[in-house]
């Protein structure tokens, strides 16, 4: 008798002490563990924040394998899409200190330049509203994953956390708000990968929420093309919609929200020149006239090329411009005066919409060369095919292993033969100006003399007469789902 009651009181303290030491590790607001939590928090609630679709991104990147692990279709350590290693060394500290050798923290969503632009590999959805709006609310919102690498390359997930930067005016600082971070359970990504799959009829019973249907359709007109989008900014955004669209029924605002609609992008031509596609562009503009601007990037002013859109809805214009990532097209109104009566063309006016920046054919990731601590990337310098080779630190050995080892640039995903080659110990360093370094990998690039087209891709050889180890996919040519 006496015995059990002590266990209980055992139990009762043990509870006690790990409650205690939670709270003193961690100041996190709970665990976010349905959409419907995603309502009574601040993360990516208001227009240009792009939280919201930065964690339907992830919850579409992550999956279950058999085992009940959450794993990764990307590298955080390599920094694909712009995946940061985070130290918590905030004052105060956001998130719970690591105990020794148990994973590290990765950040993602800051889209402000770097130098390297591994950020711009993230879809159109999740970047687009921020080349396009001003102000200091846009890139504050955080994803933040906890991971393990089990063995090279496969990462386990334990913790995916959504967090946001101090307001840019405050006087709080600059790290992660530790009141506005929250931990997300794995059924909340499950239940937003389960969006992509059902209608929206289905919602009040599966998620016990209501949706407002004309909010939905509006959200759809936008972010349709990506499955499940609309219907998560639906339901989170359901209560304060009203209160947004109420507040911001002035011309300047409608008038944003067909812009939404515009979709501008570089793609290369089969003369290693940049192409820009327009789509989307509404009846009102054309009406007004409006052009095509090519500019070098977001920060950058002078203009490369331009064309008029000649009062098409969409269309293409190849340009003179070697493709090079950066790349930026805008859509700016056409403004006709004396200049334009003597013949010399039209001037530029004001601009309307920018696109995403050119990052390279498909946004791809690097592709794993099988057995070895390394892969292999294709993208685009000046208009000519080049390669990089992303090569882990601890593969210290690799100039041996791969001294016959070359990368084939071959003109598509068909033919056997190369048009060009490199070894790869030829391959340079990348400098760290163009890179900023990333701690576990070495990064060394090469510039062929091929130019660049759809359907080139990249191969990485083993042995002087065969052994393919990695294969990139073909330029351009990848049937695009997610991404657009
Ligand atoms: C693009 O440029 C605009 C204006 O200069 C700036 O406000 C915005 O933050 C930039 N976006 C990115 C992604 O660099
Ligand atoms: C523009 O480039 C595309 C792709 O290379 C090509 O199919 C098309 O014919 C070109 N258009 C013109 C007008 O040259
Ligand atoms: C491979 O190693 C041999 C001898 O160590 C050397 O002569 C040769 O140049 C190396 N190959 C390359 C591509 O560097």
């Amino acid at each position: 008798m006496l015995m059990k009651s002590t266990m209980v009181g055992r139990g009762i303290l043990g509870c006690f002490i790990v409650c205690l030491s939670l709270a003193s590790v961690s100041s996190i607001k709970g665990t976010l563990s349905s959409i419907k939590d995603l309502k009574g928090i601040e993360f990516g609630h208001t227009s240009p924040r792009h939280g919201l679709m930065l964690l339907h991104w992830l919850a579409n990147n992550i999956y279950n394998d058999n085992n009940g692990n959450m794993r990764l279709n990307f590298n955080p350590a390599r920094r694909d899409y712009g995946f940061h290693f985070y130290r918590n060394a905030d004052n105060p500290r956001p998130l719970p200190i690591l105990p020794h050798q148990r994973g590290s923290y990765y950040s993602l969503g800051n889209l402000v330049h770097n130098n390297n632009n591994d950020a711009l590999a993230l879809p159109d959805y999740v970047t687009q509203r921020f080349y396009n709006s001003r102000g200091p609310e846009s890139n504050r919102d955080r994803v933040i994953l906890r991971v393990r690498e089990e063995e090279s390359n496969q990462f386990i997930v334990d913790e995916v956390y959504v967090t946001q930067h101090y307001p840019r005016n405050g006087n709080t600082g600059t790290g992660y708000d530790p009141d506005n971070t929250h931990l997300v359970s794995f059924n909340l990504l499950t239940q937003i990968q389960r969006l992509t799959t059902i209608g929206r009829n289905d919602i009040p019973r599966i998620y016990n929420v209501e949706i407002n249907h004309n909010s939905l359709q509006e959200l759809e007109n936008i972010w349709g093309h990506t499955p499940g989008l609309a219907l998560l900014l639906a339901i989170v955004l359901s209560f304060t919609f009203r209160a947004q669209s109420c507040r911001v029924t002035s011309q300047s605002t409608l008038k944003h929200e067909d812009n939404a609609l515009i979709k501008l992008e570089v793609k290369t031509t089969d003369i290693g020149k940049a192409r820009i596609i327009w789509s989307g562009i509404p009846k009102r503009l054309l009406d007004q006239g409006v052009m095509v601007v090519l500019h070098r990037n977001n920060n950058s002013k002078s203009k490369l090329d331009r064309s008029s859109v000649g009062g098409q809805a969409s269309g293409s214009y190849n340009t003179s411009v070697p493709p090079n990532p950066g790349l930026q097209v805008r859509l700016c109104k056409e403004v006709n005066n004396w200049w334009t009566y003597l013949g010399f063309g039209s001037t530029i006016g004001e601009e309307i919409w920018r696109g995403s920046e050119f990052h390279n054919a498909n946004r791809e990731i690097p592709v794993d060369i099988i057995g070895y601590d390394a892969s292999l990337q294709l993208f685009v310098k000046d208009g000519k095919a080049c390669a990089r080779l992303y090569v882990k630190k601890s593969f210290t050995a690799w100039k041996k292993m791969f001294n016959n080892s070359w990368v084939g640039f071959y003109s598509s995903e068909g033919t056997l033969d190369h048009k060009t080659w490199q070894w790869a110990v030829k391959f340079s360093e990348e400098s760290c100006s163009d890179l900023e370094e990333i701690p576990e990998y070495d990064v060394y690039v090469y510039k062929s003399s091929m130019t660049m087209s759809p359907g080139v891709q990249a191969r990485f050889i083993l042995e002087k007469s065969g052994g393919e180890k990695a294969r990139t996919p073909p330029w351009e040519r990848l049937v695009q789902s997610q991404s657009l």
